[in-house]
């Protein structure tokens, strides 16, 4: 069953995070699935443009409807990752998505609530939940890298102000996080002073954390013995998800920890039998090695157990 991400929010503020896995082919969309009902979790997907682009958009939607089909008892939301104003305005119109995120944390503060009330305003009129960002986080959005030093975090009280402005449904916030696989140098922790902050200005109010991927140390180590060379690598210490929950984020992003299931699969699979061309066997086996990699991340975010719960409190 498809339903908006403020639906999600509601029964999880401040208890629990809801997992926001992304998805690009039919192989991820089987091991989320599989691996939200292993785990009884509600959880949400989420498709970048890339994504979009990467097979064809109406490919994707498909393959999710189906999944719906497969796995009647799911509870989840489909949701536009990093969108730019026009990609949002395709997705509200494709009447798939549940909720959009609009990504203009890369304009001006003014420029930024301008597009973001925008975007509102249109997803509102069709009963969709909006995301919205303030602050900068380091890496790689989409096609916009932001250097190291140019990262910033999201001040508490542009927040509040921005939140008041947009009538944005969630805020991502920048709390030192970053995309990818290369996210700190040396022991760092997310920064829940500002968190704090944050949630003292907007009680109840839904924030999310992108670039939560843990980057686990044995993941790159199998892929680096089976051929890989991901060097300096490091990722979100797993034990701050629900510390941060507990502090209003409800939404936890992971992308990057998928792709790294992926990679040891398949390096692992064709050093042990080079021989072998069919790809079936190695996808069969992600798609395994994907399902228990996400109940395991349910249970860090509190989500896995919740499903009966959730659905009895949406009267389904
Ligand atoms: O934050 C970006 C997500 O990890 C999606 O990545 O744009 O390469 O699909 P992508
Ligand atoms: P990771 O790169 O840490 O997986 O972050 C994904 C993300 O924020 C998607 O929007
Ligand atoms: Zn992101």
């Amino acid at each position: 069953m498809i339903v908006t991400t403020a639906q999600l929010f509601k029964h999880a503020y401040g208890k629990y995070a809801i997992g926001a896995y992304n998805i690009n082919n039919a192989e991820q969309a089987m091991g989320l699935f599989k691996g939200a009902m292993d785990s009884k979790a509600p959880f949400i997907i989420q498709i970048s443009k890339g994504a979009r682009n990467y097979t064809d958009k109406r490919m994707l939607e498909a393959i999710i409807r189906s999944a719906a089909e497969i796995f009647p008892d799911a509870i989840f939301a489909v949701h536009l990752d990093h969108g730019d104003e026009q990609t949002c305005y395709d997705c509200i119109d494709s009447g798939f998505f549940s909720s959009v995120m609009i990504d203009a944390s890369h304009d001006e503060f003014e420029k930024n609530i301008e597009i973001t009330k925008r975007v509102v305003e249109k997803a509102h009129a069709k009963g969709i939940s909006v995301e919205a960002e303030l602050g900068m986080l380091g890496g790689v959005e989409e096609d916009i890298k932001v250097e190291d030093g140019h990262a910033t975090l999201t001040d508490p009280a542009e927040a509040e102000e921005f939140i008041k402005r947009t009538g944005c449904d969630s805020l991502a916030c920048a709390i030192g996080t970053s995309h990818g696989a290369f996210k700190f140098k040396g022991k760092q922790s997310l920064h829940f002073d500002v968190l704090e902050k944050i949630k003292a200005r907007v009680p109840g109010f839904p924030l999310v954390m992108h670039g939560s991927s843990s980057v686990p140390k044995d993941e790159v180590d199998r892929i680096n013995a089976a051929g890989g060379k991901i060097a300096d690598s490091s990722g979100v210490n797993v034990e701050e998800y629900l510390p941060a929950a507990k502090l209003g984020v409800t939404k936890i992003n992971i992308d990057t920890d998928g792709r790294l299931v992926w990679t040891r699969v398949h390096r692992e699979f064709f050093r042990d039998k080079p021989g072998e061309f069919d790809f079936r066997p190695p996808g069969k086996i992600f798609i395994v090695e994907y399902a228990k990699f996400i109940a395991s991340r349910n249970v860090l975010l509190g989500s896995a157990g919740q499903l009966d719960d959730l659905r009895a409190s949406l009267g389904k």
